[in-house]
């Protein structure tokens, strides 16, 4: 019984489930995730080829702008577990450096999903961009209320509502949607410059990329500036906001 697979077609429809076929979900069922040895990689690495992602991603995995690294923690655990297959894959390269890819292909499908694991077991407890002091540093920051109707509403006939897929305030809609709200400013403005530009093109269907076309550099700016100070909020509908729903069905070992 493929327990994950059919859970995974209520939640996205046979489509989207195509498109992620090749991640996660093509693997075998049961599926255990061991949240220690994710911990151990996360604080420690593996070897020669893995760094300690907290070296890069912060200890809380929380981000950390001067870097450009984004926040792991309960963004979510398919999520995760496919951004690293598709660094592994050469899929997504749109890091100059490319970093990621090498990371990536230094560890097994079971590491990658014991890493996400650990990192959907963060308490809620964010750290936000200090908006402030990228500004003096020179960032442009945007208008947060101008991000928020861009989220709420999108654009007429342009751009849809990020909310509609990315949940309320872009707290994330597990399986499939990221949490984007309380994410790094540095990462959100660089991920939709990406997608816009094409050099992020591992969204499936292209979602991302024909959004993000239609953003001048303004409304970036200003729906980062909203995402990443937005309340993590339960309003909307009506889902748990801690992007666990796939998690709870994966065995759990220490
Ligand atoms: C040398 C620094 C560095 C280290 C070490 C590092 N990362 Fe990263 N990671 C990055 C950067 C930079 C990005 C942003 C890539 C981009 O802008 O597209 C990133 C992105 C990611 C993403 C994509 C997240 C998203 O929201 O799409 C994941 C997942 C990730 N890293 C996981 C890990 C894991 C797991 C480890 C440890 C095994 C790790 N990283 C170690 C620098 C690092
Ligand atoms: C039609 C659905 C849809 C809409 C609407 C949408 N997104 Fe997305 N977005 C996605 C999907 C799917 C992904 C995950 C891509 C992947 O699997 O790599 C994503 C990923 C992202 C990411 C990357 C997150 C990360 O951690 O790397 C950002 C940033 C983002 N979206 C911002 C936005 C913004 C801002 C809006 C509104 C202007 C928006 N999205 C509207 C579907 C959507």
């Amino acid at each position: 019984m493929r327990k994950l697979s059919n859970l995974a077609m209520v939640c996205w429809g046979s489509v989207a489930m195509l498109a992620f076929s090749g991640a996660s979900f093509a693997e075998e069922v049961p599926v255990t995730a061991n949240v220690t040895n994710g911990k151990n990689i996360f604080e420690n690495g593996k070897g020669d080829a893995v760094p300690a992602c907290q070296t890069c991603h912060g200890e809380k995995a929380m981000g950390i702008d001067a870097m450009g690294t984004p926040r792991l923690a309960n963004v979510g655990y398919v999520y995760i577990v496919k951004q690293l297959t598709n660094f592994a894959e050469d899929k997504r390269t749109d890091l100059t450096l490319q970093q990621m890819n090498g990371i990536a292909k230094g560890l097994s499908a079971q590491d990658m999903r014991d890493l996400a694991a650990y990192e959907n077991s963060f308490p809620r407890d964010p750290e936000l961009s200090d908006l402030k002091d990228l500004k003096t540093n020179g960032t442009v920051i945007g208008e947060a209320y101008k991000g928020q109707i861009l989220v709420r509403y999108g654009v007429e006939g342009k751009v849809s509502a990020c909310q509609s897929c990315h949940g309320f305030n872009g707290r994330g809609s597990d399986p499939v949607y990221p949490k984007i709200g309380q994410q790094k400013y540095v990462y959100l403005v660089n991920q939709l410059t990406h997608w816009r530009d094409g050099t992020r093109a591992n969204d499936p269907m292209g979602q991302m990329q024909k959004i993000a076309r239609n953003l001048s550099d303004e409304d970036i700016h200003n729906a980062a500036t909203f995402l990443s100070q937005a309340a993590d909020s339960t309003e909307g509908n009506g889902m748990e906001i801690d992007n666990k729903t796939v998690l709870k069905n994966i065995k759990i070992v220490r």
